[in-house]
């Protein structure tokens, strides 16, 4: 497949004295996609509440990246994420996918929440089923898909069970699951494992990159934790303190190596981006 780069996603400069590698241009990055992924585009999106900017954001993402964003607590990370989810309405700038503006029903761009957000009277099926009813999907063939979904994500076994009967890392392949069952070309993930203890979250995170293998989305995905950030993302967006502002971007040349971490460049970067998180100037809050 063939990337589809923009003016946008040229621009993604480094602008901290902290940068670990040189920002690469997108048209430069291998895409792995199948075509399954949209573009996102975030042409100065400016977001806020009551008139103050929460984030100021220009970045452009191609087809079947997988962009995680790491930034301060409060710098306007979810706020980026609720945005494109079409939950909040832009200040100023655009957002598009595949080079349309997003708008509150956009069914292109689907969320998974660090908190559980199953619904706790519906067993795993019913609560998967739940995405291909409003898709207009019944019956036995909606069975069939979401068991198909819950077999993916390895819950075969547990489609009868309340999400009170379930781990809470089988909660959050519940969540996934359903997830998939909107069949989104963009999935936000907002800290999705963040609660998670730290086997649960490895085993998580490995479904995911094989997940993200079958299906070739785009996914932006926040975290606070480095070792998530460098192993999962083609590129780590690093964000200012609020309003946040994209501070520096880090092309990981080996996305998704789990043995990437035992080398020194890999340590190096971490330290980098760790000092970045830690000294990085406080803006207006
Ligand atoms: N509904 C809201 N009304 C008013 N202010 C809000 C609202 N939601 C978020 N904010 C403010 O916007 C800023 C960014 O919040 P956001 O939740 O995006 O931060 P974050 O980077 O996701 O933080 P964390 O890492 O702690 O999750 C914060 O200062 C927050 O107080
Ligand atoms: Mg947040």
């Amino acid at each position: 497949m063939t990337s589809t780069p923009t003016d946008l996603t040229r621009t993604t400069t480094m602008t901290t004295a902290h940068s670990t590698t040189s920002a690469k241009a997108t048209s430069d990055i291998p895409v792995h996609g199948t075509g399954a992924g949209a573009s996102v585009i975030l042409d100065h999106l400016r977001l806020g509440f009551d008139g103050k900017v929460a984030a100021n954001v220009t970045l452009g993402i191609d087809p079947g990246e997988v962009v995680v964003f790491l930034g301060p607590s409060g710098c306007g990370k979810s706020t980026i994420l609720r945005a494109l989810a079409g939950l909040l309405t832009p200040m100023g700038g655009e957002a598009t996918v595949n080079g349309k503006a997003i708008t509150g029903n956009d069914a292109h761009c689907a969320m998974v929440f660090q908190e559980d957000a199953l619904f706790p009277w519906r067993t795993a099926l019913k609560n998967v089923q739940f995405p291909l009813g409003l898709r207009g999907v019944r019956g036995r063939e909606s069975k069939q898909a979401a068991t198909r979904y819950l077999e993916q994500v390895g819950l075969g076994s547990y489609l009868d069970h309340l999400p009170s009967h379930l781990s809470g890392g089988m909660r959050q392949r519940v969540q996934l699951a359903r997830t998939l069952a909107c069949e989104p070309q963009v999935m936000l993930m907002d800290e999705p494992f963040g609660a998670l203890d730290a086997q649960t979250r490895l085993d998580m995170q490995q479904l995911l990159i094989s997940v993200w293998e079958q299906t070739q989305m785009t996914i932006l995905f926040v975290t606070h934790d480095v070792d998530e950030a460098l192993l999962l993302a083609d590129r780590v967006v690093l964000l200012t303190h609020r309003p946040a502002t994209v501070a520096d971007v880090i092309t990981i040349d080996r996305p998704r190596d789990p043995k990437a971490q035992f080398e020194e460049s890999y340590q190096l970067r971490r330290q980098s981006i760790l000092e970045f998180l830690g000294h990085s100037p406080v803006g207006a809050h």
